[in-house]
């Protein structure tokens, strides 16, 4: 154990500065070369560089090892650097994104990924992921929702904390483990327009319900470090913003782990326009609790000046030190500074055969099957396969923010049926590109030829993986309009078509829905996507993915989610309806809601009793629903429980999650499933700011989001 205080008192202000400053790798590779290029940009000495406390974003583990080295033989005080990356969904072998692995409602997969994703990311050096994003999310215009679990707050806590402890594990000196960064506080999700970086307006209301549950369940998980969002919420950036960053974080969740600023969003501040001056910047983002700026140097650069005109106080300073130097103590970096990295860059731990298992399952779990009018699954006994479309043969799906993964290592659609078909006649076309501009027809005919005599015709569409992720926002989140007219052309040459869907974000799909017989929506499935595919397509897995975030009619419903507060004087879709809630072009409801999705098997939902239709606040009500699978088809289903407060001081949502079980049900088998309710499950936050249950009734339902069933009152007393 290293005496933490011990080495504190012989640190010189500048020494602890670095320990709260993080640099990205290239400052410190270039440096090697250049001493003079980044550092000057940077405000830094070399003799700066010697204290700094963490590095972010090296590209091999050999790297990080020499970056290590030598800063052990440079810093004074022999204290390691703490290396961070963000390993989002898979470090070499890459599982299914985040909004992918919400669908699969089974934090078993979540937690088996996470795990493996730690080991390889051990050995890639990796000792801080920058994992859970657990920022909510209602609008797919943006282009992040693809690193959230969804739109739903109890699902995107219930996968959040499964990630913090599944890569935390009861040990953080254990080498399989990693320490995890929840981010980005507080509703970086809410991003007007779906515009990335764009300022959130949200009531505090809607704030407390859905937006920030999730950062609390990792923080209750035990989450050793959380990271701010770029964001400005209602007007004040979460670096200056001390309602969330003092009252709400440290006071009332009582986070005690390092707060770290997204990358440069110190210096954010003054792009914010809170500030015109640097020095002011670091003074509020550290008075307000951020323990390491990432990237910028205001820190380093005033705080020392700071503290002498006693605008920061050197215990505040001091505490920050310690938490910093207390996850390193945790993560054992005194004795190992290296920690299991890799230092020839190529790990027996990466990509094995169990790991590919595991992404593969994954991938197989989180797959939506949109749409089925029977044409899924294609019969094993094909002859002729067409496959058809931009996703056909490419390894480009494995997502964006693939960390170490990489496209040529992942299984494409084409060789995930040359794999299971191994007698099969492939043929492939790509019919037209991905781009969303894309006029080019001259692939039309093959692709149409070769759907003509197929005995299967799977169409592989979808959006480019990197139009998805940070930066990456759409005005129209349709399908292209390419892929459609493909799709027309070889539906009306071959009914026994399917379409294969790739995206990071929901898209809008109603066109396709009306065009081919059948959808399954892969997301974008990682390292094993073609074998999950295939699988999937061919029967020898029955989809079993819900829908985690709603698909839209129209991108002009964004943002769309289930479960919103009542529309009032609702009426007819269509044009001149006067004074009515309701689109001219479409729907109000969107095409694939929150729960949704589709199985091979079918299943009954029978009945929904509940112990008692009364509770006083000390109860508990037992629910029990039957659900019988009414197939010769096993299969997984998520039962889902809902509930609606039906008169409240404050409109309720029309439907709210509050609880789910996925479980697996043989052919024909009947299961009752018990939930239990409480009162705490039946509050809401309250006008006047706590959270408070109301006697009254309560409606609990099954089914999911606008397709419930088996509605029973429950009346809560008081
Ligand atoms: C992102 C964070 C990420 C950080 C470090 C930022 O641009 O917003 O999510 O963890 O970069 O890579």
């Amino acid at each position: 154990m290293t005496d933490l205080k011990k080495l504190l008192s012989q640190m010189t202000v500048k020494e602890k500065l670095g320990q709260l400053t993080q640099l990205n790798a290239r400052v410190f590779i270039d440096t090697q070369a250049d001493i003079t290029g980044p550092l000057l940009n940077l405000k830094l000495t070399k003799e700066d560089l010697t204290t700094v406390g963490s590095v972010l974003n090296y590209w091999k583990p050999s790297e990080m090892v020499a970056i290590q080295r030598q800063h052990l033989k440079d810093d004074r005080n022999k204290i390691p650097m703490v290396f961070m990356m963000d390993v989002i969904h898979g470090y070499r072998t890459i599982f299914p994104l985040p909004l992918a692995l919400g669908c699969s409602f089974n934090t078993d997969v979540v937690t088996e990924c996470t795990k493996m994703a730690a080991r390889e990311a051990v050995a890639g050096g990796v000792q801080v992921t920058f994992t859970p994003m657990v920022d909510y999310v209602r609008d797919a215009r943006w282009g992040r929702v693809m690193e959230s679990c969804g739109e739903d707050a109890l699902l995107n806590s219930t996968m959040g904390a499964a990630q913090v402890k599944a890569f935390q594990g009861d040990d953080l000196r254990n080498k399989e483990n990693i320490a995890a960064c929840v981010k980005h506080f507080a509703a970086y999700g809410g991003a007007d327009t779906g515009l990335d970086y764009s300022p959130v307006d949200i009531s505090e209301h809607t704030l407390r319900e859905h937006y920030l549950p999730a950062y609390k369940a990792c923080i209750d998980a035990g989450v050793e470090m959380l990271m701010t969002s770029y964001t400005a919420v209602n007007g004040v950036p979460s670096n200056a913003n001390e309602w969330l960053m003092k009252k709400i974080l440290k006071d009332e969740w009582g986070f005690s782990g390092v707060v770290i600023s997204d990358y440069s969003a110190v210096k954010d501040l003054v792009e914010h326009a809170i500030t015109p001056s640097e020095k002011e910047a670091a003074e509020i983002a550290f008075n307000n609790g951020v323990d390491i700026e990432m990237v910028s140097t205001f820190y380093m650069s005033h705080i020392e000046e700071l503290i002498a005109e006693g605008k920061i106080s050197e215990e505040k300073l001091d505490e920050a030190v310690l938490r910093v130097l207390e996850l390193k103590e945790k993560l054992g970096l005194f004795e190992d500074p290296y920690r299991g990295a890799c230092e020839t860059d190529d790990s027996e731990v990466w990509l094995t055969e169990e790991n590919r298992d595991i992404a593969r399952r994954a991938a197989e779990e989180c797959a939506i099957l949109l749409k089925n009018d029977g044409t899924l699954p294609f019969s094993k006994d094909v002859k002729k396969v067409a496959l058809i479309g931009p996703f056909a043969d490419t390894g480009d799906i494995i997502g964006f923010w693939a960390c170490s993964g990489r496209p040529s290592e992942s299984i494409t659609v084409k060789e995930g049926l040359r794999r299971l078909l191994p007698g099969a006649e492939i043929i492939v076309e790509k019919g037209c590109g991905y781009e969303f501009n894309d006029t080019d027809k001259s692939g039309f005919a093959a692709a149409v030829e070769a759907a003509k005599g197929a005995d299967a015709v799977i169409l592989c569409l979808g959006e480019p993986q990197d139009y998805s992720g940070e930066g990456n926002s759409r005005v129209d989140i349709s399908l292209h309009k390419i892929q459609l007219e493909l799709a027309r052309e070889i539906v009306a040459v071959n009914k026994n078509t399917a379409a294969l869907t790739f995206s990071g974000r929901p898209l809008v799909l109603s066109e396709l829905d009306e065009t081919v017989p059948a959808i399954l929506h892969m997301w974008f499935p990682g390292t094993e996507g073609g074998n999950a595919a295939a699988n999937l397509l061919f029967g020898e897995v029955n989809p079993s993915g819900k829908v985690s975030m709603s698909f839209p009619r129209a991108t002009g419903q964004c943002p769309i989610y289930y479960n919103r507060t009542k529309v009032i004087r609702q009426g007819p879709t269509g044009p001149h309806t006067k004074n009515v809630a309701s689109f001219i072009e479409c729907d109000m409801t969107p095409l694939y809601s929150f729960g949704h999705g589709l199985s091979y098997s079918s299943f009954k939902y029978e009945s929904l009793e509940l112990s008692s239709d009364k509770m006083g606040v000390d109860d508990k009500v037992t629910v029990k629903i039957t659900v019988h699978n009414e197939s010769d088809v096993p299969g997984k289903e998520t039962v889902m429980l809902y509930m609606r407060d039906v008169f409240a001081s404050n409109a309720r949502p029309m439907q709210q999650l509050i609880a789910f079980k996925k479980l697996h049900f043989e052919a024909g088998e009947r299961r009752t499933v018990e939930f239990t309710v409480d009162e705490p499950m039946l509050r809401f936050w309250g006008n006047d700011h706590k959270k408070i249950s109301e006697a009254g009734e309560f409606e609990i339902s099954t089914g999911y989001a606008d397709h419930l069933i088996h509605t029973k009152s429950l009346w809560l007393e008081k």
